[in-house]
């Protein structure tokens, strides 16, 4: 391993730092080359363009057909200008299947100056002297992610209530995107918790307000998102409590008026964390103890996906999904913990994950639209930005969580570039009966 970390070490003295990915498998299906019909059938394309574009121009001159053909050479080149459609999947551009390149106007803002990173994540202000980890940008392959404009972000998120619900990936990308947030508010006091509350690991509930754009940010943690119950019903004296799988949490009311709702789950589904502290499914009433994990997340998560589909109104709601992200560990048994200093060059297998699967085939099968955000295979090059030993425990070494600023604010980024997407076009009046939509 440290063979690969050095050779990619000296790699990076050249112009050339970049790393890359293909599309996770899911969406490989395609015939034996996928990257070269694509590549041909682009140039083939081009040509047709070019012949086209040679059409229109003559017609243009004649005066014939002019205004038929510019509107939609206008609306043509602002799709690409922003390289997206709302799926963030389509022929030109996946925003998930890309490379990290090194951007020196990165990082986005100083962890050090926002009051919304939790100590243990501060990775500068706890001793990390090496800050290569901070000047990586992620490129997708055929489109750029639209540059941060706080501002504008600012503006687009006037009046409205983001909320994430999961564990603590989830509270990491909350603190994330209130930082990225605050550069652009003057008045750093008019930003703050509404109960006053501070940042523990096991709050419940965290709400930041933006006063001057009446909009907050909300953190539930759910980290199961299904209900769970101490119980001693059962009468076996393993089953100390249990998941409902059948029933979503039961703080889930809270969720249903968001405009902006980000999930995830997938790190407490393992053994030491369920049947290691006598937790055990159960579903319709009935207790499952032979049930795999695999099965019960997948089960869990149909439960939300209905709970979605009759809860959400689609037309006030965008909802995301985030898929599991990748931990490197050396030994997790052990807890061996290397952090490198740079991204590893390949990600060894960690770009798939059956939870990440399991998120992607259940939000296809919704009524309500709902983005998977596949950062499992950006995430799994980013060994170098795991909180390792500059946490706020030290002689523990951490290899899931991540640094802020790092990897979690380019999940954001991917985010605001759906956001940007799905309110840019529409006509003022038209957001503000969007958002009064109940
Ligand atoms: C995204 O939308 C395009 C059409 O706009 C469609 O062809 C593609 O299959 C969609 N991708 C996903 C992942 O849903
Ligand atoms: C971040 O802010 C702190 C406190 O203002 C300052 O001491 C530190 O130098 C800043 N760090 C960077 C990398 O700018
Ligand atoms: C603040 O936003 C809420 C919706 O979240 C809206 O009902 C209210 O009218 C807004 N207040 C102002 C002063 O714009
Ligand atoms: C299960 O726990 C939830 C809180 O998580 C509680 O509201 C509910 O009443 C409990 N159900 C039973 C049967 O104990
Ligand atoms: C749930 O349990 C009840 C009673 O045990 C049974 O009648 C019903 O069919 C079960 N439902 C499912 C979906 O298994
Ligand atoms: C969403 O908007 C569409 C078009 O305006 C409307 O037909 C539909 O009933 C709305 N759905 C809900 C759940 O309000
Ligand atoms: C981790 O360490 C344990 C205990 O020494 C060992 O049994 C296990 O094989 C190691 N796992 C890996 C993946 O190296
Ligand atoms: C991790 O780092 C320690 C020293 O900090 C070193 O002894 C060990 O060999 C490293 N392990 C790996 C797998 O690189």
């Amino acid at each position: 391993m440290s063979g690969t970390i050095s050779t990619f070490g000296r790699s990076l003295s050249h112009k050339q730092r970049a790393l890359t990915v293909s599309s996770p498998r899911l969406f490989d299906k395609s015939v034996s080359s996928p990257r070269f019909s694509r590549k041909s059938e682009v140039s083939r394309l081009f040509c047709v363009l070019i012949a086209l574009g040679s059409a229109v121009s003559f017609f243009l001159a004649i005066g014939g057909g002019y205004l038929y053909v510019l509107p939609n050479l206008t609306k043509a080149s602002h799709e690409e200008d922003v390289g997206l459609s709302f799926n963030g999947s389509d022929s030109f551009c996946d925003i998930f299947d890309g490379k990290w390149v090194v951007d020196n106007s990165y990082p986005l803002y100083n962890a050090s100056e926002c009051p919304f990173v939790e100590k243990g994540f501060n990775c500068l202000a706890n001793g990390r002297t090496n800050d290569d980890y901070l000047k990586w940008r992620w490129k997708p392959r055929n489109c750029e992610i639209p540059r941060f404009d706080v501002h504008n972000l600012l503006e687009i998120l006037r009046n409205k209530r983001i909320v994430f619900v999961g564990d603590s990936m989830s509270r990491t990308q909350w603190e994330s995107l209130i930082c990225l947030l605050m550069t652009g508010v003057q008045d750093k006091g008019s930003v703050y918790e509404v109960n006053g509350n501070k940042i523990t690991k096991v709050i419940r509930f965290l709400g930041v307000r933006f006063s001057s754009f009446n909009f907050t940010v909300e953190f539930y943690r759910s980290v199961f998102l299904v209900q769970h119950n101490w119980s001693s019903k059962y009468g076996i004296k393993r089953v100390r409590s249990t998941l409902k799988l059948d029933k979503l949490d039961d703080i889930s009311n809270e969720w249903i008026n968001a405009d902006v709702l980000i999930f995830n789950s997938g790190q407490w589904w393992v053994p030491g964390k369920l049947f290691g502290v006598g937790c055990y499914f159960q579903l319709n009433n009935t207790l499952k103890l032979g049930m795999s994990i695999p099965t019960a997340f997948r089960t869990a998560l149909e439960t939300w996906a209905s709970w979605i589909d009759t809860k959400i109104n689609p037309n006030r709601t965008r909802v995301f999904f985030r898929t599991f992200e990748p931990s490197h560990w050396s030994n997790l048994t052990l807890r061996l913990c290397n952090v490198t200093n740079q991204p590893l060059s390949e990600t060894k297998g960690q770009e798939s994950n059956t939870f990440s699967d399991a998120a992607l085939e259940v939000a296809r099968g919704m009524k309500v639209p709902v983005t998977v955000l596949r950062i499992t295979p950006m995430s799994a090059f980013r060994k170098d930005s795991h909180v390792g030993i500059w946490s706020d425990n030290p002689s523990l070494s951490d290899c899931s969580h991540w640094c802020l600023p790092g990897v979690p604010d380019l999940w954001n980024e991917m985010v605001f570039s759906y956001l940007h997407r799905s309110y840019r076009h529409m006509p003022l009046h038209q957001q503000r009966e969007f958002n009064s939509m109940d």
